[in-house]
């Protein structure tokens, strides 16, 4: 015998009770995904455990995007929009994109949908994140590599990119510690931990970039508004023109850097 359909009150009170902030929404969201009484029973422990609401439904909303995500893979965070938004202004349609540390491949997604006809590649190093990203972006004719940064991807593709793409992890080691606890517990270290002051990810995406980057081609990198200075720093010492964009709302900076023209 099935157990009997938790109401959506009883949901909710059990949601606030563990500490959720928007048990309201959440509620509504878990009782819509669920397909019988014992999933949503399941749901609903799950998320009041304090797993990431996104990782309970299997699927978090990006760029207006349902982007499938799965337990274990970084959750594309609101603010990330902004990193789409500036690639979009800049890709034409038909262009190779690349989407490095790609993740759940919610950006190249995101490009996809609003750039006609691109040509994405991406590329993680944690196998799971390469399952999922290959589930978000083999509809759009994506081709998702796994290794390390640039290492996986094939010879035929140094020197196309026209648009290259980056949310690498840029949390200094030192600020793990004071992450949320979903995040701190439930997303790998791998893809927060950006060394000691955070950089060492983008220092590498940007020293290798060029070789990858048509004449003309563009980095953009998500970053933090403490580290943008150094991160424009980084892009310069390496031959790219940087230029430094911020969202207030989204309290995010994103650094682009143009590959020089017959540099
Ligand atoms: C902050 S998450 C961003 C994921 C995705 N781009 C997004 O915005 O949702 C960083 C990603 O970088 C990946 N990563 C970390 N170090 C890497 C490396 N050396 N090579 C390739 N991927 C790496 C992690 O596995 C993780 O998926």
């Amino acid at each position: 015998m099935s157990a009997p359909q938790l109401s959506r009150d009883e949901v909710v009170l059990r949601l606030r009770g563990a500490g959720c902030v928007f048990a309201e929404e959440e509620a509504d969201l878990l009782l819509a995904s669920s397909s019988s009484s014992e999933s949503l029973s399941a749901m609903v422990e799950r998320r009041a455990s304090g797993v990431p609401l996104e990782h309970v439904l299997g699927w978090v909303e990006f760029c207006g995007l349902r982007i499938a995500l799965e337990p274990g893979v970084f959750v594309p965070r609101p603010r990330t929009e902004f990193l789409v938004e500036r690639a979009v202004a800049i890709a034409p349609p038909g262009a190779v994109v690349l989407d490095l540390c790609c993740g759940s491949g919610a950006v190249g997604a995101a490009l996809a949908s609003a750039v006609p006809d691109l040509r994405v590649y991406a590329a993680d190093l944690d196998p799971v994140a390469v399952r999922c990203a290959r589930r978000n972006l083999d509809g759009i004719g994506g081709l998702v590599f796994e290794g390390d940064l640039f290492e996986p991807l094939p010879d035929s593709l140094r020197g196309q990119v026209e648009v290259l793409v980056a949310n690498v992890p840029y949390v200094p080691s030192d600020g793990i510690a004071f992450l949320p606890s979903e995040a701190r517990d439930h997303e790998p270290r791998l893809a927060l931990d950006g060394g000691p002051d955070g950089l060492d990810v983008l220092r590498r995406v940007a020293a290798e970039s060029r070789r990858w980057l048509v004449p003309g081609g563009r980095l953009l990198i998500e970053t933090s508004a403490a580290q943008a200075p150094a991160a424009v720093a980084a892009f310069a010492a390496d031959g790219l023109a940087a230029e430094l964009a911020r969202s207030d709302e989204l309290d995010v900076d994103v650094v682009t850097g143009t590959a020089a023209v017959g540099g």
